[in-house]
């Protein structure tokens, strides 16, 4: 028998399956609500901080006030109480349940929050990508459950066997459906700049920290599709995926080494700092 996945609603720990949202949760009306997925291996989180500083950011860009301590007790035991020791929990504060469906919400609703822990294999293979059209909203910065342009574009990519897309405004590079991007570009690591319009991935910070500590310096700037189309490698990070490296663009004609040095270099580095 499956072991039933363990979660958190509203402060109360049970199995997943017992657990009961109101159908007027601003979360299933509205995707009113901020997440988080923090990943965890050998029993320990992490980027713990970053993660719990970004969840802030994202609810006071909502005006929602989220009880912090909280939220970081319940994940912290949701890891430990765990069977497994390498996972993420996927950690949601969504505004409340409206009395009432209407754009505009009641004032002081109590806040909802929900969490589990999941069982994850730290491994990628390579992915296949197509590059899109990015038809999202002006504010990625926000980690938002409103991911309807991720979700279009994700899944109309897999009909032609893709695991992930590659998005652009106007020609400019923005990210993946789900993760960020980097690639090599005339021996440099290069990665589109933080703006409205992508999400500041952990996975990402966390690899530029990490490089520059081996003086290896990553381009952080504007970057267009024939910059990809050029890269000699490309990956996409995440805190589910890793460092995961590019094999092939359905879409754009491109020329990607899955063994490229720098890309090997950036997965040592990074699997040694957070993955050993
Ligand atoms: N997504 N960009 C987008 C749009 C994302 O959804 C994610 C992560 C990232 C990478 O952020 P981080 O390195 O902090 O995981 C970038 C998570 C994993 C998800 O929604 O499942």
């Amino acid at each position: 028998m499956k072991t039933p996945l363990k979660g958190v609603f509203n402060g109360a720990f049970d199995t997943v399956d017992n657990i009961k949202i109101s159908p007027f949760s601003r979360a299933y009306t509205f995707s009113d609500s901020v997440y988080e997925v923090v990943p965890f291996f050998n029993s320990t989180a992490i980027a713990f901080d970053d993660h719990i500083k970004r969840l802030e950011f994202s609810a006071s860009q909502l005006a929602m006030a989220v009880d912090l301590k909280e939220v970081t007790f319940e994940i912290n035991s949701l890891i430990t109480s765990s069977e497994f020791s390498n996972g993420y929990v996927y950690y949601q504060v969504t505004r409340g349940v409206d009395p009432l469906r209407s754009h505009i919400h009641e004032p002081n609703l109590k806040i909802e929050t929900f969490g589990y822990a999941k069982a994850h294999l730290f491994q990628w293979k390579p992915l296949r990508v197509s590059v899109c059209d990015d038809i999202r909203w002006g504010r990625c910065d926000i980690k938002s459950t409103s991911l309807l342009g991720n979700v279009m574009n994700m899944n109309a990519a897999k009909l032609d066997n893709c695991d992930e897309v590659i998005m652009h405004k106007d020609n400019l590079l923005t990210e993946g459906g789900a993760s960020n991007l980097f690639f090599v570009k005339n021996d440099s690591i290069c990665t589109p700049a933080l703006n409205g319009n992508i999400l500041p991935g952990i996975t990402r910070a966390l690899l530029i920290n990490e490089l520059k500590n081996y003086s290896i310096e990553v381009i952080e700037d504007n970057f267009r599709l024939e910059d990809l189309s050029n890269a000699s490698c490309a990956w996409l990070t995440s805190a589910t995926k890793g460092l995961a490296p590019i094999s092939e663009i359905s879409n754009l004609e491109s020329h990607l080494d899955l063994y490229h040095p720098l890309f090997k270099k950036s997965e040592e580095i990074f699997n040694k700092k957070f993955l050993s």
